[in-house]
């Protein structure tokens, strides 16, 4: 597992720019002006800042630009980076900007005279999501990961600001890591293994076994992992920081630890990928952690379905019928269409179980959402207008990409089944629809719910504004933030 970089806040001291190794971040705004940090290092420097302000090139820059000068002279440092940002920047820009900064250290210290100036603590998580790295299976001689340091008039006041966005950048480091595992070592045992190690931060975490699902009535769930060696499991994760009384929010994931496509085998070229299938259970489990870390005044209660998706003599074949915990029965026309099946049984589990006052599942559910909305948005559907708004609010000011999409009766007849109550897919036409029009047949009535198909972007090829390539942890900072604005 990967650690999240270590930050320290001290109070803001000219001295250390002149002692500080790895690099030292001074912060001018685009007009230009000298704060007293750029002013002692141009000293330092002997003028190197001054020239570099007044020089043409300067008016062409922006804000959130970096400037670099390697081995500057009169510094210990290994480079002075020039950040551009204005005093007063909104959340986005200081956050970006602190990413910008962390991708140029790559793991290197790093010392940020910030001063005065404001949403330090957005800056300073930038710096921590974008310094993450997944390099647990690299056998090069780790190096020593290196250490942030943010110098500032109000080192307290910053720290204070900064404890809950580290709290969330934990979460979002679990939900990459998780993401990101291969499934040889992410089974479905170690992966609720790492999930009951979260009842050290005041979890409540429970694993079903497939003895108790089977007695729960589970079977569309077990229909899907009964072809695998790794047993199929459900874990709940109750997070209980509001009143006693208050109905939970329901988080539901879609923990498939890899996806062949079953006998619907997948085709071999880029296979590999199915190793993030269990993102949605990924985001569940990152978001539950940023709650417990940052004592959110809210009921929360996470569930995962992990099961493991392969062919073997004892698999699910095309063709089945299996009868799902609600009681509906379901023609099994494509083993790869699994996600929807584990998602049902768990859904109604948590609906029967907890009666929450909405209910979010989370799912790399369908390619087909990768060709609507590509890597930049999720695919948002509900039952619910006021629910949704909500979350697609929280997503914006998180800067994550979400985009509603339409549900109907005319996408539900697409499931129509000869022989059972539903098949479980629709066709090729609206494929990411129909596999949400499958799960809100599971859905009450009276329940909110929003179904998020992540496929596009839980795991990314190209890098982000806040993440390296691969697992990108979409959701956990939308998510805490949709818990706090409309439940504590
Ligand atoms: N896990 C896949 C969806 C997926 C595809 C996630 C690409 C991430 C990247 C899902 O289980 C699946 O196989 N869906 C099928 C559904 C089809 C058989 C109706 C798909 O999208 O092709
Ligand atoms: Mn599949
Ligand atoms: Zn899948």
């Amino acid at each position: 597992m990967s650690s999240l970089v270590p930050v320290r806040f001290e109070p803001f001291d000219l001295d250390s720019i002149a002692q500080a190794n790895g690099r030292v971040v001074v912060i001018i705004p685009a007009e230009g002006k000298m704060g007293p940090a750029a002013r002692r290092a141009n000293r330092l420097t002997k003028g190197a800042v001054a020239r570099m302000v007044e020089s043409d090139r300067f008016s062409k820059v922006k804000t959130g630009d970096v400037v670099s000068m390697a081995w500057p002279t009169g510094l210990e440092a290994e480079a002075l980076d020039i950040l551009i940002l204005p005093r007063r920047p909104d959340q986005d820009e200081a956050r970006k900007a602190g990413a910008k900064l962390a991708k140029l250290a790559g793991g290197k210290d790093m010392l940020v005279m910030a001063g005065n100036q404001v949403r330090s603590e957005d800056l300073t998580l930038g710096m921590v999501l974008r310094s993450y790295d997944f390099d647990a299976h690299k056998s090069k001689d780790a190096t020593e990961p290196g250490t942030v340091v943010i110098s500032h008039n109000k080192p307290d006041e910053v720290e204070a600001a900064f404890a809950p966005l580290y709290a969330i950048a934990d979460g979002v480091r679990m939900t990459r890591d998780l993401t990101n595992e291969p499934a040889n070592v992410l089974t479905t045992t170690e992966f609720a293994d790492r999930l009951s190690e979260m009842s050290a931060l005041g979890l409540e975490v429970e694993v079903l076994e497939e003895d108790k699902l089977a007695e729960l009535g589970m079977r569309t769930l077990l229909s899907v992992g009964q072809g695998s060696v790794s047993p199929s499991k459900v874990v709940v994760m109750q997070w209980k920081g509001g009143d006693a009384d208050d109905a939970p929010l329901a988080l539901v994931g879609k923990g498939v630890v890899f996806d062949t496509g079953g006998i619907s085998l997948k085709p071999a070229g880029g296979m590999e990928d199915m190793t993030m299938d269990m993102g949605g259970a990924g985001v569940v489990a990152g978001t539950m952690r940023a709650l417990a870390k940052r004592k959110a005044k809210a009921n929360v209660v996470g569930l995962v379905g992990l099961v493991e998706n392969m062919p073997s003599g004892n698999a699910t074949r095309p063709g089945d019928v299996v009868k799902s915990m609600k009681g509906d029965t379901v023609e099994i026309i494509n083993t790869d269409a699994e996600g929807r099946l584990v998602l049902c049984d768990v859904m109604w589990y948590a609906q029967d179980r907890f009666n929450p006052v909405g209910m979010i599942d989370l799912a790399t559910l369908t390619g087909a959402i990768i060709i609507g909305l590509g890597h930049q948005n999720a695919g948002v559907f509900s039952n619910n207008d006021v629910f949704c708004d909500a979350f697609l609010k929280a997503a914006k000011a998180e800067d994550e990409g979400a985009w509603r999409m339409p549900l109907g009766q005319p996408y539900d007849d697409l499931l129509k089944s000869r022989i059972a109550d539903m098949k479980n897919v629709g066709g090729r036409a609206a494929g990411s629809i129909t596999a949400a029009q499958f799960l809100q047949r599971f859905v009450k009535e009276e329940t909110p719910w929003i179904h998020l198909d992540i496929a596009g972007v839980a795991s990314v090829s190209s890098e982000t504004s806040y993440a390296p390539k691969g697992a990108t942890g979409w959701g956990v900072r939308a998510l805490s933030r949709f818990v706090q604005d409309n439940f504590e």
